[in-house]
C-alpha cells in the first residue's frame, strides 16, 4: 500500500516528503480553507514539492461547472489529480474527464455501490470516508474490504484511497484489507514513526555506549 498525506500544509508536506514515505497528496475544500491562502497558489506550491498524484477539488455542483474548473486546475501541473464529489452531477464530469485524460479522484464514498458507479464512469482514484463512517457508529474498514473484494472479483483497475484516516489502526487494517493507498494526515504519520520500545530501545544503546566510552 503506498501512502500520501491528506493536508493543504506546506510545511507538513515539506516534512513527510523529506521522510521519503509520501508518494502523493490530497486536499479538500476544508483543509484548503484552514490555510487562509490562494487555492491555486497551495496547489501550486504542493506541486513543487511532491513528484506524485496530488488531488485538488472542483466547487461546482453542476457537471458543466465542474469539468470547467477541472480543466484549469488539471492545467496548473501534468500530476494534478480533480477531486470531483460522488453525485450524479459528478459521475457525468468524471466520465467527460476521464475522455479528456484527466484524472479523478471520486471522494466523499460511504458506499460500495458509489465506488462500483464512480469506478465505471472512469474514475482513477475512489475515496472512501473510514473516520467518518465510524463516527456514525458504521464500519469504516468493512466499507474498504467491500469495496476491494468487487474490483477484485470484476479486474477493477480503479485504486482505493482509504481516507479520512483517524489513527494508525486505520491505516493497518486498510492494508490488510487491500487498499491501494492511504491518505493518512500528517500527525498519524508521526504516530506510526513512533513506538515505545524503539525509545527505550535507543535509550539502552546509548548507555552501553556511553558506558564503554566508545566512539565512531
Ligand atoms: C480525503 O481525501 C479527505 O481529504 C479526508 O481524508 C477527509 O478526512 P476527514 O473526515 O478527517 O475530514
Amino acid at each position: 500500500m503506498k501512502f500520501f498525506i491528506d493536508t493543504a500544509n506546506i510545511e507538513e508536506i515539506k516534512e513527510a516528503n523529506e521522510l521519503g514515505v509520501i508518494s502523493g497528496v490530497t486536499t479538500n475544500p476544508s483543509l484548503v480553507a484552514k490555510e487562509g491562502r490562494d487555492f491555486i497558489e497551495v496547489i501550486k506550491e504542493i506541486a513543487e514539492i511532491v513528484d506524485g498524484p496530488i488531488s485538488a477539488e472542483v466547487i461546482s455542483e453542476d457537471h458543466e461547472g465542474m469539468v470547467q474548473e477541472a480543466r484549469k486546475l488539471a492545467g496548473i501541473h501534468k500530476n494534478i489529480v480533480i477531486k470531483i464529489p460522488m453525485t450524479a452531477e459528478g459521475l457525468k464530469a468524471v466520465k467527460i474527464l476521464s475522455k479528456e485524460g484527466i484524472k479523478t479522484n471520486v471522494t466523499l464514498i460511504f458506499s460500495a455501490n458509489q465506488a462500483l458507479l464512480a469506478a465505471r464512469a472512469g474514475a482513477t482514484y475512489v475515496s472512501p470516508f473510514i473516520g467518518r463512517l465510524d463516527d456514525i457508529s458504521s464500519d469504516g474498514m468493512k466499507l474498504i474490504e467491500d469495496i476491494a473484494q468487487i474490483f477484485k472479483t470484476y479486474d477493477i483497475k480503479t485504486e482505493i484511497i482509504a481516507a479520512s484516516v483517524r489513527h494508525p489502526v486505520h491505516v493497518l487494517t486498510a492494508a490488510k484489507l487491500g487498499a491501494h493507498i492511504a491518505t493518512v494526515p500528517y500527525k498519524v504519520i508521526m504516530q506510526m514513526i513512533k513506538h515505545p520500545l524503539t525509545d527505550a530501545g535507543i535509550e539502552r544503546f546509548k548507555e552501553d555506549w556511553a558506558k564503554a566510552n566508545l566512539k565512531i
